[in-house]
Protein backbone atom coordinates (compact mmCIF):
# COMPACT_ATOMS: atom_id res chain seq x y z
CA UNK A 1 0.00 0.00 0.00
CA UNK A 2 0.89 3.25 -0.76
CA UNK A 3 0.93 7.08 -0.29
CA UNK A 4 4.23 8.96 1.28
CA UNK A 5 3.92 10.50 4.36
CA UNK A 6 5.10 13.22 2.24
CA UNK A 7 1.68 12.95 0.26
CA UNK A 8 -0.09 13.82 2.99
CA UNK A 9 2.64 16.50 4.46
CA UNK A 10 2.68 18.09 1.66
CA UNK A 11 -1.02 18.64 0.92
CA UNK A 12 -3.00 17.86 3.97
CA UNK A 13 -2.62 21.17 6.12
CA UNK A 14 -2.05 23.29 2.94
CA UNK A 15 -4.52 21.63 0.75
CA UNK A 16 -7.47 21.69 3.77
CA UNK A 17 -9.05 24.86 3.01
CA UNK A 18 -7.76 25.29 -0.57
CA UNK A 19 -8.77 21.38 -1.82
CA UNK A 20 -12.50 22.08 -0.22
CA UNK A 21 -12.45 24.39 -3.68
CA UNK A 22 -15.20 26.36 -5.15
CA UNK A 23 -17.07 22.87 -6.10
CA UNK A 24 -17.46 22.18 -2.38
CA UNK A 25 -18.75 25.50 -0.92
CA UNK A 26 -21.30 25.93 -3.56
CA UNK A 27 -23.64 23.49 -1.94
CA UNK A 28 -22.57 24.62 1.07
CA UNK A 29 -23.06 27.75 1.17
CA UNK A 30 -20.98 30.22 -0.98
CA UNK A 31 -19.60 33.40 0.48
CA UNK A 32 -18.77 31.14 4.14
CA UNK A 33 -15.10 30.40 5.07
CA UNK A 34 -14.82 26.78 4.69
CA UNK A 35 -14.09 25.82 8.31
CA UNK A 36 -17.21 27.97 8.94
CA UNK A 37 -19.09 25.67 6.95
CA UNK A 38 -17.89 22.38 7.53
CA UNK A 39 -17.36 23.11 11.80
CA UNK A 40 -21.21 21.94 12.05
CA UNK A 41 -20.25 18.45 11.13
CA UNK A 42 -18.37 18.14 13.73
CA UNK A 43 -19.25 15.86 16.55
CA UNK A 44 -18.79 18.59 19.23
CA UNK A 45 -18.19 21.75 17.17
CA UNK A 46 -15.27 22.46 18.28
CA UNK A 47 -14.41 26.40 17.17
CA UNK A 48 -10.59 25.04 17.53
CA UNK A 49 -11.02 21.75 15.51
CA UNK A 50 -7.52 19.82 15.60
CA UNK A 51 -5.83 18.19 12.23
CA UNK A 52 -6.77 14.88 12.82
CA UNK A 53 -10.41 16.70 13.10
CA UNK A 54 -9.98 18.83 10.04
CA UNK A 55 -8.47 15.65 8.25
CA UNK A 56 -11.64 13.97 8.88
CA UNK A 57 -13.97 16.49 7.54
CA UNK A 58 -12.05 17.20 4.93
CA UNK A 59 -12.56 13.50 3.16
CA UNK A 60 -15.55 13.36 4.13
CA UNK A 61 -16.76 16.76 3.00
CA UNK A 62 -14.89 17.52 -0.10
CA UNK A 63 -14.90 17.01 -3.33
CA UNK A 64 -11.86 15.80 -5.85
CA UNK A 65 -10.18 18.22 -7.30
CA UNK A 66 -11.98 17.60 -11.23
CA UNK A 67 -8.98 19.86 -13.04
CA UNK A 68 -6.23 17.86 -11.75
CA UNK A 69 -3.70 16.36 -13.97
CA UNK A 70 -3.20 14.28 -15.67
CA UNK A 71 -7.10 12.70 -13.91
CA UNK A 72 -8.54 12.54 -10.45
CA UNK A 73 -7.25 9.99 -8.74
CA UNK A 74 -3.29 9.58 -9.07
CA UNK A 75 -2.45 12.48 -6.86
CA UNK A 76 -3.80 14.41 -3.88
CA UNK A 77 -4.59 12.89 -0.65
CA UNK A 78 -6.39 8.87 -1.15
CA UNK A 79 -9.67 8.46 -0.30
CA UNK A 80 -10.03 5.51 2.06
CA UNK A 81 -11.88 2.76 0.10
CA UNK A 82 -11.49 2.31 -4.05
CA UNK A 83 -12.83 -0.07 -6.65
CA UNK A 84 -10.87 -1.14 -9.90
CA UNK A 85 -12.64 -2.43 -12.89
CA UNK A 86 -11.10 -3.66 -15.92
CA UNK A 87 -13.88 -4.08 -18.78
CA UNK A 88 -13.98 -5.14 -21.85
CA UNK A 89 -16.19 -4.13 -25.03
CA UNK A 90 -19.27 -6.10 -25.38
CA UNK A 91 -18.59 -9.28 -28.14
CA UNK A 92 -21.45 -8.07 -30.31
CA UNK A 93 -19.15 -4.45 -30.29
CA UNK A 94 -15.86 -6.77 -31.06
CA UNK A 95 -16.95 -7.90 -34.19
CA UNK A 96 -15.25 -5.39 -36.46
CA UNK A 97 -13.06 -2.47 -35.74
CA UNK A 98 -16.11 -0.43 -36.56
CA UNK A 99 -18.53 -1.17 -34.72
CA UNK A 100 -15.73 -1.47 -31.75
CA UNK A 101 -14.84 2.05 -32.54
CA UNK A 102 -18.09 3.36 -32.33
CA UNK A 103 -18.61 1.76 -29.12
CA UNK A 104 -15.34 2.40 -27.67
CA UNK A 105 -16.43 5.81 -28.06
CA UNK A 106 -20.16 5.21 -26.63
CA UNK A 107 -18.52 4.38 -23.52
CA UNK A 108 -15.77 6.62 -22.70
CA UNK A 109 -17.85 9.38 -23.65
CA UNK A 110 -20.22 8.20 -21.42
CA UNK A 111 -17.60 7.87 -18.77
CA UNK A 112 -15.97 11.44 -19.36
CA UNK A 113 -19.48 13.30 -19.09
CA UNK A 114 -20.43 11.15 -15.84
CA UNK A 115 -17.13 11.17 -13.86
CA UNK A 116 -17.29 15.19 -14.22
CA UNK A 117 -21.15 14.93 -13.05
CA UNK A 118 -20.09 12.99 -10.00
CA UNK A 119 -17.07 15.04 -9.05
CA UNK A 120 -19.59 17.96 -9.10
CA UNK A 121 -22.92 16.39 -7.65
CA UNK A 122 -23.23 12.92 -5.85
CA UNK A 123 -24.23 9.73 -7.08
CA UNK A 124 -27.37 10.56 -5.68
CA UNK A 125 -28.07 13.95 -7.12
CA UNK A 126 -27.64 11.96 -10.87
CA UNK A 127 -29.73 8.77 -9.88
CA UNK A 128 -33.06 9.24 -7.92
CA UNK A 129 -33.04 6.50 -5.47
CA UNK A 130 -29.21 5.39 -4.91
CA UNK A 131 -27.75 4.15 -2.38
CA UNK A 132 -25.44 7.16 -1.17
CA UNK A 133 -28.51 9.31 -0.26
CA UNK A 134 -27.74 11.61 2.75
CA UNK A 135 -24.49 11.43 2.72
CA UNK A 136 -21.79 13.81 1.55
CA UNK A 137 -19.50 13.77 -1.21
CA UNK A 138 -16.71 11.78 0.20
CA UNK A 139 -14.07 12.75 -1.62
CA UNK A 140 -15.73 10.84 -4.92
CA UNK A 141 -12.67 10.81 -7.83
CA UNK A 142 -12.94 8.82 -10.96
CA UNK A 143 -10.02 7.65 -13.20
CA UNK A 144 -10.54 6.30 -16.56
CA UNK A 145 -7.80 4.46 -18.44
CA UNK A 146 -7.43 2.21 -21.47
CA UNK A 147 -5.80 -1.34 -22.05
CA UNK A 148 -3.72 -2.06 -25.20
CA UNK A 149 -6.06 -4.74 -26.54
CA UNK A 150 -8.52 -2.03 -27.07
CA UNK A 151 -6.27 -0.88 -29.56
CA UNK A 152 -6.13 -4.48 -31.17
CA UNK A 153 -10.26 -4.23 -31.15
CA UNK A 154 -10.48 -0.79 -33.48
CA UNK A 155 -7.61 -1.44 -35.23
CA UNK A 156 -5.31 1.45 -33.93
CA UNK A 157 -2.08 -0.74 -33.50
CA UNK A 158 -0.30 2.28 -34.61
CA UNK A 159 -0.91 4.65 -32.26
CA UNK A 160 0.01 1.97 -29.58
CA UNK A 161 2.85 4.13 -27.70
CA UNK A 162 5.68 1.76 -26.49
CA UNK A 163 4.50 2.75 -23.10
CA UNK A 164 1.52 0.75 -23.58
CA UNK A 165 3.66 -2.24 -24.93
CA UNK A 166 2.26 -5.64 -23.14
CA UNK A 167 4.03 -6.30 -19.48
CA UNK A 168 6.37 -9.30 -19.73
CA UNK A 169 6.51 -12.56 -17.98
CA UNK A 170 8.09 -12.89 -14.64
CA UNK A 171 9.83 -15.42 -13.58
CA UNK A 172 7.69 -15.29 -10.12
CA UNK A 173 4.43 -14.71 -11.90
CA UNK A 174 0.91 -16.89 -10.85
CA UNK A 175 -1.27 -15.12 -12.59
CA UNK A 176 -4.93 -16.21 -13.72
CA UNK A 177 -5.82 -15.10 -17.00
CA UNK A 178 -9.48 -13.81 -15.18
CA UNK A 179 -7.99 -10.99 -13.18
CA UNK A 180 -5.38 -9.78 -16.07
CA UNK A 181 -6.07 -7.13 -18.85
CA UNK A 182 -9.03 -5.40 -19.46
CA UNK A 183 -9.86 -3.30 -22.43
CA UNK A 184 -10.75 -0.20 -19.80
CA UNK A 185 -10.52 -0.07 -16.37
CA UNK A 186 -12.20 2.33 -14.25
CA UNK A 187 -10.39 3.64 -10.69
CA UNK A 188 -13.40 4.61 -8.53
CA UNK A 189 -12.02 6.07 -4.85
CA UNK A 190 -13.95 8.00 -1.75
CA UNK A 191 -14.08 7.88 1.46
CA UNK A 192 -17.20 6.13 2.10
CA UNK A 193 -17.93 2.66 0.92
CA UNK A 194 -21.54 3.51 -0.04
CA UNK A 195 -20.52 6.71 -2.06
CA UNK A 196 -17.94 4.77 -3.67
CA UNK A 197 -20.74 1.59 -4.51
CA UNK A 198 -23.45 4.19 -5.58
CA UNK A 199 -21.40 5.80 -8.09
CA UNK A 200 -20.18 2.51 -9.46
CA UNK A 201 -23.33 1.07 -10.15
CA UNK A 202 -24.19 4.52 -12.23
CA UNK A 203 -20.71 4.70 -14.27
CA UNK A 204 -20.63 0.50 -15.03
CA UNK A 205 -24.55 0.60 -16.09
CA UNK A 206 -23.84 4.11 -18.66
CA UNK A 207 -21.51 1.64 -20.53
CA UNK A 208 -23.45 -1.50 -20.35
CA UNK A 209 -24.34 -1.49 -23.63
CA UNK A 210 -21.10 -1.36 -24.94
CA UNK A 211 -19.49 -3.03 -22.61
CA UNK A 212 -18.83 -6.09 -19.61
CA UNK A 213 -16.82 -6.34 -16.74
CA UNK A 214 -13.61 -8.57 -17.13
CA UNK A 215 -12.47 -8.49 -13.21
CA UNK A 216 -13.11 -5.72 -9.89
CA UNK A 217 -10.95 -5.54 -6.70
CA UNK A 218 -12.64 -3.32 -4.05
CA UNK A 219 -9.27 -2.13 -1.94
CA UNK A 220 -9.04 0.05 1.27
CA UNK A 221 -7.04 1.85 3.87
CA UNK A 222 -7.02 3.14 6.82
CA UNK A 223 -10.02 5.89 7.05
CA UNK A 224 -9.27 9.69 7.91
CA UNK A 225 -11.89 9.33 10.44
CA UNK A 226 -9.55 6.29 12.37
CA UNK A 227 -5.66 7.93 11.47
CA UNK A 228 -4.35 9.20 15.12
CA UNK A 229 -2.05 10.96 12.63
CA UNK A 230 -3.54 11.62 9.29
CA UNK A 231 -0.08 12.65 7.97
CA UNK A 232 1.45 9.49 8.60
CA UNK A 233 2.13 6.71 6.05
CA UNK A 234 -0.06 4.39 6.25
CA UNK A 235 0.40 0.73 6.45
CA UNK A 236 -0.58 -2.49 4.73
CA UNK A 237 -1.45 -5.89 5.64
CA UNK A 238 1.47 -7.22 6.59
CA UNK A 239 1.35 -4.21 9.13
CA UNK A 240 4.88 -2.63 7.50
CA UNK A 241 4.92 1.61 6.66
CA UNK A 242 4.44 1.60 3.14
CA UNK A 243 4.93 4.31 0.42
CA UNK A 244 7.92 5.80 2.40
CA UNK A 245 10.03 6.64 -0.65
CA UNK A 246 7.75 7.66 -2.85
CA UNK A 247 8.73 10.85 -4.44
CA UNK A 248 6.51 13.75 -3.16
CA UNK A 249 3.84 15.29 -4.12
CA UNK A 250 5.29 18.64 -3.99
CA UNK A 251 8.35 17.91 -5.66
CA UNK A 252 9.30 18.31 -9.25
CA UNK A 253 10.04 14.51 -9.25
CA UNK A 254 6.87 13.55 -8.76
CA UNK A 255 5.91 14.99 -12.07
CA UNK A 256 8.64 13.59 -13.93
CA UNK A 257 7.84 10.52 -12.93
CA UNK A 258 3.97 10.30 -13.19
CA UNK A 259 3.57 11.84 -16.40
CA UNK A 260 3.93 10.50 -20.26
CA UNK A 261 6.58 12.72 -21.96
CA UNK A 262 5.52 14.17 -25.16
CA UNK A 263 5.41 11.42 -28.00
CA UNK A 264 8.22 11.83 -30.77
CA UNK A 265 5.34 10.46 -33.12
CA UNK A 266 2.32 12.13 -33.66
CA UNK A 267 0.59 9.16 -33.87
CA UNK A 268 1.23 8.83 -30.00
CA UNK A 269 0.49 12.03 -28.92
CA UNK A 270 -2.76 11.03 -27.17
CA UNK A 271 -1.02 9.88 -24.34
CA UNK A 272 0.95 12.98 -24.16
CA UNK A 273 0.54 14.71 -20.39
CA UNK A 274 -0.98 11.15 -19.43
CA UNK A 275 0.21 8.48 -17.03
CA UNK A 276 0.79 4.50 -17.16
CA UNK A 277 -0.85 2.25 -14.42
CA UNK A 278 0.23 -0.72 -13.65
CA UNK A 279 -2.26 -3.02 -11.39
CA UNK A 280 -1.22 -6.02 -9.80
CA UNK A 281 -3.20 -8.46 -7.98
CA UNK A 282 -0.50 -9.82 -5.04
CA UNK A 283 -1.81 -12.39 -2.46
CA UNK A 284 -0.11 -11.97 0.94
CA UNK A 285 0.48 -15.78 2.79
CA UNK A 286 -0.43 -14.07 5.82
CA UNK A 287 -0.69 -17.28 7.56
CA UNK A 288 3.06 -17.63 6.48
CA UNK A 289 3.86 -14.39 7.43
CA UNK A 290 2.46 -14.14 10.92
CA UNK A 291 4.91 -17.17 11.75
CA UNK A 292 8.21 -14.77 11.20
CA UNK A 293 9.30 -12.99 14.20
CA UNK A 294 9.42 -9.10 14.04
CA UNK A 295 13.41 -9.47 13.27
CA UNK A 296 13.11 -11.85 10.65
CA UNK A 297 9.49 -9.68 9.29
CA UNK A 298 11.91 -6.28 9.00
CA UNK A 299 15.12 -8.40 7.70
CA UNK A 300 12.16 -9.53 4.49
CA UNK A 301 11.82 -5.36 3.85
CA UNK A 302 14.95 -3.52 5.69
CA UNK A 303 13.12 -1.42 6.93
CA UNK A 304 11.55 -1.39 10.88
CA UNK A 305 8.07 -2.46 11.52
CA UNK A 306 7.33 -0.18 14.35
CA UNK A 307 9.34 3.52 12.89
CA UNK A 308 9.03 2.49 9.18
CA UNK A 309 13.11 3.32 9.15
CA UNK A 310 15.89 1.62 7.41
CA UNK A 311 17.61 -1.27 9.14
CA UNK A 312 20.23 1.07 11.33
CA UNK A 313 18.66 4.14 11.13
CA UNK A 314 16.31 6.42 13.66
CA UNK A 315 13.27 7.08 11.96
CA UNK A 316 11.58 6.67 8.53
CA UNK A 317 12.45 9.38 6.42
CA UNK A 318 16.27 8.55 6.94
CA UNK A 319 17.75 7.83 3.57
CA UNK A 320 18.27 4.20 2.61
CA UNK A 321 21.73 3.32 2.69
CA UNK A 322 22.63 0.29 1.24
CA UNK A 323 26.68 0.20 1.56
CA UNK A 324 26.04 0.80 5.22
CA UNK A 325 27.75 -2.19 7.73
CA UNK A 326 27.59 -3.75 11.07
CA UNK A 327 30.45 -4.09 13.13
CA UNK A 328 30.62 -7.86 11.76
CA UNK A 329 30.76 -5.83 8.15
CA UNK A 330 27.81 -7.94 7.40
CA UNK A 331 25.37 -5.56 5.22
CA UNK A 332 22.27 -3.40 7.39
CA UNK A 333 19.92 -4.01 4.98
CA UNK A 334 20.28 -7.73 3.73
CA UNK A 335 21.11 -8.24 0.32
CA UNK A 336 17.96 -9.82 -0.53
CA UNK A 337 15.90 -7.20 1.22
CA UNK A 338 12.98 -5.74 -0.74
CA UNK A 339 13.80 -1.79 -0.30
CA UNK A 340 17.68 -3.25 -1.88
CA UNK A 341 16.09 -4.72 -4.97
CA UNK A 342 13.56 -2.44 -5.36
CA UNK A 343 15.78 0.82 -5.10
CA UNK A 344 16.53 3.39 -7.95
CA UNK A 345 19.92 2.45 -7.40
CA UNK A 346 19.45 -1.05 -7.90
CA UNK A 347 17.57 -0.35 -11.32
CA UNK A 348 19.20 2.40 -13.16
CA UNK A 349 17.18 5.06 -11.41
CA UNK A 350 13.86 3.61 -12.25
CA UNK A 351 11.13 5.05 -10.36
CA UNK A 352 7.12 4.67 -9.63
CA UNK A 353 4.44 6.52 -7.46
CA UNK A 354 2.99 3.64 -6.08
CA UNK A 355 -0.27 4.34 -4.55
CA UNK A 356 -1.90 0.62 -3.88
CA UNK A 357 -4.70 -0.51 -1.62
CA UNK A 358 -5.31 -3.30 0.43
CA UNK A 359 -7.88 -5.99 -0.71
CA UNK A 360 -9.76 -8.20 1.51
CA UNK A 361 -11.72 -11.27 -0.13
CA UNK A 362 -12.31 -13.38 3.39
CA UNK A 363 -10.79 -17.16 2.34
CA UNK A 364 -11.16 -18.67 -0.67
CA UNK A 365 -13.25 -22.31 -1.12
CA UNK A 366 -10.33 -24.05 -0.45
CA UNK A 367 -9.81 -22.44 2.70
CA UNK A 368 -7.06 -20.16 1.48
CA UNK A 369 -6.47 -16.78 2.88
CA UNK A 370 -7.59 -14.08 0.30
CA UNK A 371 -6.19 -11.19 1.34
CA UNK A 372 -3.30 -8.72 -0.19
CA UNK A 373 -1.91 -5.38 -1.99
CA UNK A 374 -4.00 -4.40 -4.56
CA UNK A 375 -0.45 -2.62 -6.32
CA UNK A 376 -0.86 0.23 -8.67
CA UNK A 377 2.43 2.01 -10.09
CA UNK A 378 2.19 5.13 -11.87
CA UNK A 379 4.48 6.41 -14.32
CA UNK A 380 5.34 7.82 -17.18
CA UNK A 381 6.79 4.66 -18.93
CA UNK A 382 6.46 1.17 -17.33
CA UNK A 383 9.78 0.09 -19.14
CA UNK A 384 11.68 3.37 -16.98
CA UNK A 385 9.28 2.35 -13.96
CA UNK A 386 7.75 -1.29 -12.84
CA UNK A 387 9.39 -3.25 -15.26
CA UNK A 388 12.92 -3.25 -14.37
CA UNK A 389 12.03 -3.00 -10.72
CA UNK A 390 9.58 -6.33 -10.93
CA UNK A 391 11.98 -7.83 -12.88
CA UNK A 392 14.91 -7.17 -9.88
CA UNK A 393 12.50 -8.86 -7.19
CA UNK A 394 11.50 -12.04 -9.58
CA UNK A 395 15.42 -12.65 -10.51
CA UNK A 396 17.12 -11.45 -7.97
CA UNK A 397 15.43 -12.96 -4.97
CA UNK A 398 13.39 -10.68 -3.49
CA UNK A 399 13.48 -12.14 0.38
CA UNK A 400 9.21 -11.13 0.16
CA UNK A 401 8.59 -13.56 -2.92
CA UNK A 402 8.16 -16.27 0.00
CA UNK A 403 5.25 -14.38 1.48
CA UNK A 404 3.16 -13.35 -1.85
CA UNK A 405 2.32 -14.34 -5.10
CA UNK A 406 1.27 -12.00 -7.86
CA UNK A 407 -1.98 -13.47 -9.23
CA UNK A 408 -3.38 -10.69 -11.97
CA UNK A 409 -2.03 -8.18 -13.68
CA UNK A 410 -3.17 -5.19 -15.77
CA UNK A 411 -1.66 -1.74 -17.59
CA UNK A 412 -4.01 0.95 -18.41
CA UNK A 413 -3.28 3.98 -20.43
CA UNK A 414 -4.60 7.07 -18.25
CA UNK A 415 -4.67 9.95 -21.04
CA UNK A 416 -5.01 13.63 -19.72
CA UNK A 417 -8.12 15.01 -19.80
CA UNK A 418 -8.69 17.66 -22.54
CA UNK A 419 -11.14 21.09 -22.50
CA UNK A 420 -14.47 19.81 -24.43
CA UNK A 421 -13.00 16.48 -25.49
CA UNK A 422 -13.76 13.09 -23.80
CA UNK A 423 -11.19 11.38 -22.59
CA UNK A 424 -9.53 9.22 -25.01
CA UNK A 425 -10.89 10.95 -27.77
CA UNK A 426 -8.02 11.43 -29.21
CA UNK A 427 -7.10 8.01 -29.59
CA UNK A 428 -10.44 7.17 -31.25
CA UNK A 429 -10.89 9.93 -33.66
CA UNK A 430 -7.30 11.04 -34.03
C1 LIG B 1 2.66 -7.35 -1.52
C2 LIG B 1 3.69 -6.84 -2.17
C3 LIG B 1 4.54 -5.71 -1.65
C4 LIG B 1 4.70 -5.27 -0.38
C5 LIG B 1 4.04 -5.80 0.89
C6 LIG B 1 5.64 -4.18 -0.43
C7 LIG B 1 6.05 -3.47 0.68
C8 LIG B 1 7.00 -2.46 0.64
C9 LIG B 1 7.48 -1.75 1.79
C10 LIG B 1 7.03 -1.99 3.22
C11 LIG B 1 8.41 -0.87 1.38
C12 LIG B 1 9.23 0.10 2.25
C13 LIG B 1 8.56 1.41 2.46
C14 LIG B 1 8.46 2.26 1.23
O1 LIG B 1 9.43 2.88 0.79
O2 LIG B 1 7.37 2.27 0.66
C15 LIG B 1 8.49 -0.99 -0.05
C16 LIG B 1 9.31 -0.24 -0.86
C17 LIG B 1 9.30 -0.30 -2.22
N1 LIG B 1 8.61 -1.18 -3.01
FE1 LIG B 1 7.38 -2.62 -2.37
N2 LIG B 1 6.01 -3.98 -1.72
C18 LIG B 1 5.36 -4.90 -2.51
C19 LIG B 1 5.47 -5.04 -3.86
C20 LIG B 1 6.20 -4.21 -4.68
C21 LIG B 1 6.25 -4.31 -6.12
C22 LIG B 1 5.50 -5.33 -6.97
C23 LIG B 1 7.06 -3.31 -6.55
C24 LIG B 1 7.44 -2.93 -7.96
C25 LIG B 1 7.72 -3.78 -8.91
C26 LIG B 1 7.53 -2.60 -5.39
C27 LIG B 1 8.36 -1.52 -5.41
C28 LIG B 1 8.86 -0.89 -4.31
C29 LIG B 1 9.76 0.25 -4.38
C30 LIG B 1 10.26 0.94 -5.64
C31 LIG B 1 10.05 0.60 -3.07
C32 LIG B 1 10.98 1.74 -2.60
C33 LIG B 1 12.39 1.24 -2.55
C34 LIG B 1 13.32 2.37 -2.09
O3 LIG B 1 13.69 3.19 -2.93
O4 LIG B 1 13.66 2.41 -0.90
N3 LIG B 1 6.98 -3.18 -4.27
N4 LIG B 1 7.63 -1.97 -0.48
Amino acid sequence: MTEPDTERKGSSRRGFLAGLGAAALTGAGIGMAAGEVLRPLLPDSDPAASPEAEQRLRMAAQRADATAAPQPGISGPAPAFVHVIALDLAEEARKNPDTARDSAAAALRSWTELAARLHEESPHDIAEGAASAGLLPASLMVTVGIGGSLLSAIDAEDRRPDALADLPEFSTDDLHPRWCGGDFMLQVGAEDPMVLTAAVEELVAAAADATAVRWSLRGFRRTAAAARDPDATPRNLMGQIDGTANPAQDHPLFDRTITARPADNPAHAWMDGGSYLVVRRIRMLLTEWRKLDVAARERVIGRRLDTGAPLGSRNETDPVVLSARDEEGEPLIPENAHVRLASPENNLGARMFRRGYSYDQGWRDDGVRDAGLLFMAWQGDPATGFIPVQRSLADQGDALNRYIRHEGSALFAVPAAREGRYLGQDLIEG
